[in-house]
């Protein structure tokens, strides 16, 4: 996947965050087609761990001094994604890799960048727009 203008938000930490991201996510999808998804998923996992701890907190930071409206609800899809990360990350330690897991994370992860980064985390920005237009 490649990174696209329409899926900045104008703001340059997050945007910058955002980038870093899908270069991790194409090295575990490129690693998935090439049948080597097993023995990238526990780094990307430790990967996603830190990054959502950092990321998260610039986002929610951001949206809390714009006054974001929708806050709560945002919060909510990225607690549900550090969720989805645990829980996988504790099925590697205690089963070990398998398709399966390889395959939940490969959807998890493709899920949000097309309906988390591409629509919610872009309101944000519309939302940024509005309130500058106003002004
Ligand atoms: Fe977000």
């Amino acid at each position: 996947m490649a990174w696209r203008e329409s899926y900045e938000i104008g703001v340059e930490k997050i945007d910058c965050q955002h980038r870093q991201l899908l270069v991790k996510l194409n090295e575990f999808f490129d690693a998935c087609s090439n049948q080597q998804g097993h023995e990238k998923i526990e780094e990307t996992l430790k990967f996603l761990k830190d990054y959502t701890i950092e990321h998260f907190g610039s986002e929610e930071g951001l949206m809390n001094d714009i006054h974001f409206p929708e806050l709560a609800e945002h919060q909510k899809e990225h607690a549900d994604f550090v969720k989805t990360v645990l829980e996988l990350e504790e099925a590697v330690k205690t089963k070990g890799v398998s398709v399966l897991t390889t395959i939940k994370l490969n959807r998890t992860l493709t899920d949000w960048l097309i309906t988390h980064i591409n629509k919610c985390d872009k309101l944000i920005g519309d939302y940024m727009a509005e309130q500058r237009a106003k002004a």
